[in-house]
């Protein structure tokens, strides 16, 4: 039987090179490694998670899909479960600051890995801007629809290159693509944004500087990226 997926995991698997070795860390219902495990040539799929209840349910769903043979599920924290091999590391519906954590403070259990997947649920900023400063750079963007909400997802690669505050904020690639979601993405974040402001009592006083900055911003990538 084959296994359905949202577009979201989907876009996040054909951001995936065939014949890597890849960890999936937060795989909870192992979907993604499931799809992968069926529709992919990998070497290795480790999926990690560390709460034994989803690990659990990633169990009988690989017994279910009978993948057994193919994805390794490990329990543990972040990078703690990974072993030599890995060249690839996917972190996909956690949040930006606990995608951050995880890469930040357990770089030296992950050298060998060149490439990283993410896919935040928000704070992309700074996944962006902390990730290139352990010393990626952005290969890959995407935006993804679903259920009215836009996710990215961001392939990271070795390799150093710099980036200004705009390309932190929304993406150098998707910025370069003038990709449709995205002019969708900044009308729904200006508009957010600036509700935000006009709520926001004054003592906030750097957070109301940060709006209004980044809100600049938006108006300038607006008016310069999609005329
Ligand atoms: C919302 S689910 C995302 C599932 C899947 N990756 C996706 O994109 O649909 C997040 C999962 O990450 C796990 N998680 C959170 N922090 C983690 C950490 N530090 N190490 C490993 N797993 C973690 C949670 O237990 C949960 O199962």
């Amino acid at each position: 039987m084959q296994i359905k997926i949202n577009e979201r995991l989907k876009e996040v698997a054909n951001l995936i090179t065939e014949n890597s070795s890849v960890m999936d860390i937060g795989c909870d219902h192992a979907f993604l490694d499931i799809y992968l495990a069926q529709n992919k040539k990998m070497k290795k799929i480790i999926a990690s998670d560390n709460k034994e209840g989803p690990l659990k349910q990633a169990k009988e769903n690989i017994k279910k899909y009978q993948v057994e043979d193919r994805i390794i599920l490990k329990l543990g924290n972040g990078i703690e479960p990974i072993e030599e091999d890995i060249d690839t590391i996917i972190i996909s519906g956690m949040g930006g600051f606990n995608i951050i954590g995880i890469l930040k403070y357990q770089k030296e259990r992950y050298r060998k890995v060149k490439t990283l997947i993410l896919s935040p649920n928000h704070d992309t900023k700074e996944v962006r801007k902390e990730i290139v400063k352990l010393g990626f750079y952005i290969e890959e963007e995407k935006l993804i629809k679903e259920n009215k909400n836009i996710y990215p997802i961001l392939r990271f690669q070795r390799g150093k290159k710099k980036y200004h505050y705009e390309e932190y904020l929304y993406g150098p690639i998707l910025m370069k693509r003038k990709d449709s979601l995205l002019l969708e993405y900044l009308q729904k974040e200006k508009e957010w944004k600036e509700r935000l402001l006009s709520v926001l009592p004054k003592k906030y006083f750097f957070r109301r500087l940060e709006l209004k900055k980044e809100l600049k911003v938006i108006s300038k990538v607006l008016s310069f990226s999609f005329k």
